[in-house]
């Protein structure tokens, strides 16, 4: 009987340590909720951009960027909103330093102001006011216990430097190097964690592609493939120059922010769709991770579809190529893999109506109809639906494309559905992505080792203004104090970092991380 009833227990007990034990189909095996908790080192935290938050457009010696500008020209923006003061972060960020602590996040993730630190980067002149701000800010973190993670250029670049040729212009290449030098100089003893760009996709395509975004220009068929090019030396550079100069002093760890749906076949038992689905893939996060997790050059698939849209004579293509020495160069150059993810496509070779429909260029190059299922819940955004298993997704497409390198989700969150605090949507949300990512790490052994919510407060959402508001805490954008208040999301999030993920409420792990109440 004893035996009976200790062989009952330990099947129990095996078949929670090893869920998959009994099945064969793990994603069938877990498609409801999954209890873990996730390894200690496991890092959550909660992000910010300059621009979103820091108002002080013009203050204390800052020049003006590109987004300034795109939204004080007026019509770019909803309701003709401008970032000039926001959040007041460049005012008020002891007050951001408060409710990071109320969370209890390990890290903090947020970005320098380039025409803050070097107003003209032409000159290449250092504004110790910027600085300033930055080394309070980030000292008070570590005072707080909190890592801060850095990244270099989260969209807003000097209007100076636009105006000088833009990524068009290659010398841009040695003043981002000078400008990541002086944030490594400043801040390396402090930062472990950088990111180079954030979203060069964005950067490239929704700015100088389809010209929704800052500084409006619209080439889609030429500048994405030209700038992306340029900002992957730019990247590689200071990859370098943290690697040979700073690394050895300051030990941290230095990547590159890449957003990418989940692209999943529209109908998996089709071929044609699961390689329309790879391609999309490759086209969009392949773009600039094959280069860098790769081989130092763009994905095959790619440099092919480039080129036979490219239509020419003489076998050129739009796509740019790198020398060799500059693919040894390009090669390498991380030390993680930094992911924004909110969302999924699903995907389908492209009929001629679609191709008629997009953009000649890369959309139109990738030959791929991108969809989304009617039945997925919308946001209030047009590109997020909630499809929680994307995140499972395309965690497990890193672990195979990119050798398992560990990856930071440093972005993944949803607008308000509601605009109140009791904001159960993102509740629902947050939970069932980290859900996903919980099953990602521990039943697919991918390699994750941090989770950020985009974003702790309510901020300027780029072209939608403050219309569009992700925070786990509310802002009062009409109140000169903009005062952070909790949303509902707030608390539970906090519950979620207490407890490191969600354990079982049956087998409660040996050592106490959970919360006492
Ligand atoms: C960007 C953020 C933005 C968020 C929500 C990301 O693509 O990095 O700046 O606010 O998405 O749309």
């Amino acid at each position: 009987m004893l035996r009976l009833k200790m062989l009952i227990l330990l099947s129990i007990v095996v078949s929670s340590v090893f869920p998959c034990a009994a099945s064969d189909d793990k994603r069938n095996f877990t498609e409801g909720f999954y209890f873990g908790v996730m390894p200690e080192n496991f890092t959550w935290g909660v992000s910010t951009a300059a621009f979103q938050i820091e108002g002080a457009w013009n203050e204390d010696g800052k020049s003006e960027s590109i987004w300034d500008r795109f939204s004080h020209e007026g019509g770019h923006i909803a309701l003709n909103q401008t970032a000039d003061v926001s959040c007041d972060s460049y005012h008020k960020w002891r007050d951001d330093i408060t409710i990071l602590k109320e969370l209890g996040v390990k890290h903090y993730r947020f970005s320098l102001s380039w025409s803050r630190i070097v107003p003209d980067p032409t000159t290449g002149e250092v504004n110790q006011a910027g600085v300033n701000f930055y080394l309070n800010l980030i000292t008070a973190l570590k005072e707080a216990g909190i890592e801060p993670m850095v990244t270099l250029f989260h969209w807003d670049l000097p209007q100076i430097l636009e105006d000088n040729g833009s990524w068009g212009n290659e010398t841009i290449i040695q003043q981002y190097k000078h400008y990541a030098d002086v944030a490594f100089s400043h801040f390396g003893y402090w930062v472990k964690y950088w990111l180079t760009f954030n979203e060069p996709w964005v950067v490239t395509w929704s700015g100088y592609g389809i010209g929704e975004y800052a500084p409006g220009i619209k080439q889609p068929a030429t500048l994405p493939y030209l700038y992306a090019h340029t900002i992957i030396k730019c990247h590689a550079q200071a990859w370098h120059l943290y690697d040979t100069t700073y690394r050895p002093r300051f030990n941290g760890m230095v990547s590159i922010t890449l957003n990418t749906d989940f692209f999943a076949p529209k109908n998996s038992s089709k071929p044609e769709d699961v390689e329309a689905a790879e391609r999309a893939a490759q086209f969009s996060v392949g773009w600039f991770a094959h280069p860098i997790y790769v081989d130092g050059d763009y994905p095959q698939v790619m440099k092919d579809y480039v080129q036979r849209n490219t239509n020419s004579t003489d076998g050129s293509s739009r796509l740019p190529k790198f020398t060799d020495s500059e693919k040894l160069f390009i090669k390498g150059t991380f030390d993680y893999f930094g992911l924004n993810h909110y969302s999924t496509s699903l995907c389908e070779p492209a009929d001629a109506a679609y191709q008629a429909s997009v953009p000649k260029g890369y959309l139109g190059d990738m030959e791929v109809k991108l969809t989304r299922d009617p039945k997925w819940q919308k946001s209030s955004s047009s590109y997020l639906y909630y499809v929680p298993w994307g995140m499972r997704g395309i965690l497990n497409f890193i672990r195979t494309n990119y050798n398992n390198t560990p990856v930071i989700v440093t972005e993944n969150g949803v607008t308000d559905r509601n605009g109140t605090l009791l904001d159960f949507f993102r509740i629902q949300y947050i939970r069932a992505y980290i859900n996903e990512l919980t099953k990602a790490a521990l039943i697919d052994n991918c390699n994750v080792i941090g989770y950020t919510v985009w974003s702790i407060m309510d901020n300027f959402e780029w072209t939608s203004g403050y219309t569009q508001k992700f925070g786990l805490y509310y802002v009062d954008f009409d109140n000169p104090q903009r005062p952070r208040v909790a949303k509902q999301s707030g608390t539970w999030y906090k519950g979620v970092i207490a407890d490191h993920g969600f354990p079982d409420p049956m087998f409660p792990p040996k050592d106490d991380l959970r919360r006492t109440t």
